[in-house]
């Protein structure tokens, strides 16, 4: 296992839809190892493979720290209800914005053994998943912010502030 090269925003590779993954290989599998290392080393809930440079159909989450979950292919089956929330990602360090998506997501995709499973998620998992899927479209959620993109260490001192009043 390695740790890989986050890209950031500007790389274009960030901005390019990613291929399908036809057949588990030895280097797909190293990929998806390095990319559970490298998100949990930058202290992320979740990485798409084209934040590492590849574009691969593949995101890694883990929104608890102790239960990763890896997505190859993934489909969103359905989606529902909403939740607004400050958003970040591993691609624009140091930011944060206020995203509104759905609060409730069910998938469809192949775990690292290429065996299908289906995952409901609600809250920051659905979150988690809607933010990675994005990535494998192309997108980033500066795109969806509503109102600016501020400084993450400023947005998280009001959130304490707020919690000593
Ligand atoms: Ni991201």
């Amino acid at each position: 296992m390695a740790l890989r090269n986050i890209r950031t925003m500007g790389d274009p590779v960030l901005t390019k839809p990613c291929k399908e993954v036809k057949e588990m290989t030895d280097r797909t599998r190293e990929l998806i190892d390095d990319m559970l290392e490298t998100m949990y080393d930058a202290d992320g809930v979740g990485l798409a493979a084209p934040q590492v440079g590849i574009l691969k159909r593949i995101f890694v989450i883990d929104v608890t720290g102790e239960d990763p979950f890896v997505f190859v292919n993934p489909e969103i089956l359905e989606t529902s209800g909403e939740q607004e929330g400050w958003e970040g990602c591993l691609s624009v360090p140091g930011k944060t914005g206020m995203v509104k998506r759905p609060n409730y997501v069910k998938v469809r995709a192949l775990d690292e053994n290429m065996e299908e499973f289906t995952l409901e998620g609600e809250e920051i998992m659905a979150r988690a998943i809607l933010h990675e899927y994005d990535h494998l479209e192309g997108h980033l959620y500066v795109e969806q912010v509503e109102g600016e993109l501020r400084e993450a260490s400023e947005v998280q001192e009001e959130a304490e502030k707020k919690k000593e009043d």
